[in-house]
């Protein structure tokens, strides 16, 4: 009878948990989590947490998605160990920088997509993303105008040669789509901020005529183009404020190195560093400032290109200080990336110019969406890039958009891609790739305002990375990738009163949590 009990019992607990995530298998290597008007799972991590008991959270290739156990410290002390063994050092009083979030891109391919499923599921879909039982996202780009992830190529003044902007207004993709968004987004985590980017300017201030291929702006920074350039980004901030949502920061623009990319296939405005910095210093800052969008109001980035052209867009214009003055970060794409080199790059930037914070304003995919559903290793890039930039100065990650449908679009370009989340509107569902679950293990855990703090490492294999911060809540929290198809045991000093040892299961991230 008691066995009986018991072993029903066991049932519960196990059925109970199993259909936290309703797992579908595509051509993956793992599953997706299936999300309907029915069922969707949500994501749990406790804040409160026991003197000297360790919180563990894993996600792995085969089954686990942010799985939470716990143990008291004592029963993980680490044994004497011999001088070969993996061992990482963490010292929480070395302080280093501060987070400032982790979100994605409200494309209007995104937006559009989120709007096709029903309203009770558009809600599911924003709390998955935005709220406590969700990733807690706190940031959202926004592309100001058109972008490749669209139905159409356009800007907010398409009418030629209009010189004071008359006709400038926001496109039905903002009024219509994303400003409910954005606003549902904020109503939902009260931290939520958004930074605007645009791709191209419109096609008549352009040597080119055209929204995509290669072309800057007629004429030089101070010339008429220029400046009407820097007072659509102030129209454009204060249409966004007479509609009830104000932005929390902006980019000097989108990727400017490839507007000099011949036959480049969708929006880009090509500005070399010269011509930011001086954009920046004659049109842009001022603007702001005549404005009341001054650094006050608004968080100004520059860059926002790959890291492969971060030293000459930054150096440019923070070694002039009458164009540094405006700016306030440093914000950087992953598509150049290579391990260890391009995160380097991202600490000379740092080490040059330690009072500009540098951020990931994107990262994504490539191809056909549905033909990527449960792919491992796509929740390993995004795992490594985000530590990796952590570990190199970077205070917040930014995906690309929040949602594709299964082709990947729309996108007017044909620049088919995958996402975090992928909605199926004919069957009025979506999948969480195993990206949403890796995320998780970032966004969940390190707050605005959560201090990263030294650690290193002796004797580490390969494909392990690891980093450690220190969340205003005053808990230590470590973050453990292993990309390896073994598991890899290490010790861990300064993290618990006693050293502690434990083991990363093969092909995956595991975060440990202890309150200070
Ligand atoms: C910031 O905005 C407020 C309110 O609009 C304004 O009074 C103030 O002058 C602005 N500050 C700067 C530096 O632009
Ligand atoms: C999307 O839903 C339709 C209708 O249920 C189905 O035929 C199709 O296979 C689904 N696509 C994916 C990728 O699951």
């Amino acid at each position: 009878m008691i066995l009986l009990t018991l072993f029903n019992l066991f049932l519960l607990l196990h059925v109970s948990k199993a259909t936290d995530c309703v797992k579908r298998t595509y051509s993956g290597d793992t599953f997706v989590c299936v999300c309907d008007a029915k069922q969707c799972d949500t994501l749990n991590v406790e804040d409160k947490i026991e003197p000297n008991v360790v919180h563990i959270y894993d996600t792995d290739q085969k089954s686990s998605r942010l799985e939470k156990s716990e143990t008291p410290v004592d029963s993980i002390k680490a044994k004497s160990y011999s001088s070969n063994q993996f061992v990482l050092n963490v010292d929480t009083s070395d302080l280093k920088q501060k987070i400032l979030g982790f979100g994605g891109c409200f494309t209007d391919g995104a937006v559009i997509n989120i709007n096709t499923l029903s309203e009770d599921l558009v809600k599911q879909f924003m709390n998955d993303y935005f709220s406590k039982t969700g990733l807690q996202y706190n940031i959202g780009r926004v592309p100001i105008g058109g972008s490749d992830s669209s139905v159409r190529a356009y800007s907010l003044d398409d009418t030629e040669f209009d010189f004071d902007l008359s006709h400038f207004a926001l496109a039905e993709e903002d009024t219509k789509y994303r400003l409910p968004m954005l606003k549902l987004a904020q109503q939902i985590n009260p931290e939520f901020r958004a930074f605007g980017s645009a791709w191209s300017a419109p096609a008549w201030m352009k040597v080119n005529h055209a929204l995509n291929g290669a072309g800057g702006l007629i004429w030089t920074p101070g010339d008429v183009y220029y400046k009407l350039w820097a007072k659509y980004y102030v129209k454009y901030l204060n249409a966004y404020l007479n509609e009830g949502f104000k932005f929390w920061g902006l980019t000097t623009e989108n990727e400017p190195a490839e507007g000099f990319r011949q036959g480049y296939a969708w929006n880009a405005l090509a500005m070399t560093p010269e011509e930011i910095r001086d954009f920046v210093k004659l049109d842009l800052g001022p603007a702001l400032v005549a404005a009341g969008w001054g650094k006050e109001n608004l968080t100004l980035m520059i860059n926002d290109d790959n890291t492969n052209d971060i030293e000459s867009y930054s150096s440019v214009l923070l070694n002039d200080a009458e164009a540094a003055k405006y700016v306030s970060g440093i914000a950087y794409h992953w598509y150049s990336r290579n391990y260890p080199s391009s995160y380097q790059i991202l600490s000379k930037v740092h080490d040059q110019y330690p009072n500009y914070f540098l951020f990931s304003s994107e990262a994504g995919e490539f191809g056909v969406a549905s033909q990527f559903l449960g792919t491992w290793n796509r929740a390993e890039d995004y795992a490594i890039d985000i530590l990796e930039g952590l570990q190199h100065w970077s205070t917040g990650w930014t995906d690309w958009a929040l949602a594709v449908n299964t082709a990947g679009g729309p996108n007017w370009a044909k620049n088919w891609v995958d996402a975090t989340i992928v909605i199926n509107a004919t069957a009025q569902e979506y999948y969480k790739n195993p990206m949403y679950y890796v995320l998780a293990h970032f966004t969940k855990f390190l707050p605005i305002g959560s201090t990263r703090v030294g650690c290193s490492v002796e004797n580490a294999p390969a494909n392990v990375h690891t980093t450690s911060f220190i969340t205003p809540d005053n808990k230590l929290v470590l973050i453990l990738i292993n990309t390896n198809n073994d598991h890899v045991d290490l010790t861990i000093n300064g993290f618990a009163k006693v050293a502690v040892a434990t083991t990363l299961k093969p092909r995956s991230i595991r975060n440990m949590v202890i309150a200070l």
